[in-house]
Formats: structure tokens, C-alpha cells, sequence
């Protein structure tokens, strides 16, 4: 696999109680290079546009306001393979289906407050690093 970019983001559940470090560490650890970074507070029209894919799910407004309800960590990550890499790091999206040494595994505390984001594939890496940087 070439070199690519993901878009990785930490959510407000895993920055509120303070594990962005140590979720920067498995990234690391993993062999992805943490290239660009911002925290910053999501509105609600860009929570919406972000996860407009999701706008016909029964989850789709809780997630905004979930995802409105404190600073996030927006990052670019770069490797070998960077996109399946990183979402092996993170673990499924559900912590209970998450594999040990995960990050959900490690973090998330529900399906929704899952502490961080991926890109799942080079199509919407590209939108989602172009929507934040
Ligand atoms: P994420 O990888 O950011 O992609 C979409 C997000 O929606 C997901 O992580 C979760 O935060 C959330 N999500 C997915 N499925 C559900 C669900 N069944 N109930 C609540 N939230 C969900």
C-alpha cells in the first residue's frame, strides 16, 4: 500500500477526560506521523455537513450534539496504509466489539461517545482533511 493521508479526530468525550496524549501515543506507536493538528469547537452546521452521510440514522442528531458539546482534536495523519492502519488502532466503532489494545477498547464508553474518529476510505479521507485543513 502507498503512502497516505488520514483524517483522525478526538472526540469530546476522550478530550473532556483528558486522553488525547495518551491516544496520540497508540498513534504513534502504530507508525502513523501526526503531520497536522488543531483543537477547535465544532458548530452545529459543520457537525451536520461533517456527518450529513449519516443524516437519515436514528443517531444522526444526538451525534451532532454530541459532537457540539466540547472541543475536538482534528488531526492529519500520515503512513503506510494509513487508512486501514489508523482504524485498526481505534477498534470497531462499538467499544464492546473492540479488540484489546484499541483506542475504543482503551476509551470510548458507549457506541456514540466512542473517542475518536477515522476516515474509511481514500474518497472520504480526502473530503474530510480538505473540510478541516
Ligand atoms: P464515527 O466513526 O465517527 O462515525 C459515525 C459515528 O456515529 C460513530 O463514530 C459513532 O460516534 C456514531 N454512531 C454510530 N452508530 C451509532 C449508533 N448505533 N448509535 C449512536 N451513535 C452511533
Amino acid at each position: 500500500m502507498p503512502n497516505q493521508k488520514t483524517l483522525s479526530i478526538i472526540k469530546p468525550d476522550a478530550v473532556k477526560a483528558g486522553h488525547a496524549n495518551a491516544i496520540n501515543l497508540m498513534i504513534e506507536n502504530a507508525g502513523l506521523k501526526i503531520l497536522k493538528k488543531k483543537e477547535l469547537n465544532l458548530t452545529t452546521e459543520q457537525a451536520k455537513e461533517f456527518y450529513s452521510i449519516h443524516s437519515d440514522k436514528p443517531f444522526y442528531n444526538e451525534l451532532c450534539n454530541f459532537m457540539t458539546s466540547g472541543p475536538i482534536i482534528v488531526q492529519m495523519l500520515e503512513g503506510e496504509n494509513a487508512i486501514e492502519l489508523y482504524r485498526k488502532v481505534m477498534g470497531a466503532t462499538n467499544p464492546d466489539d473492540a479488540e484489546e489494545n484499541t483506542i475504543r477498547k482503551k476509551f470510548a464508553t458507549s457506541i456514540q461517545e466512542n473517542a475518536v474518529h477515522g476516515s474509511d476510505s481514500e474518497e472520504n479521507a480526502l473530503k474530510e482533511l480538505n473540510f478541516f485543513f
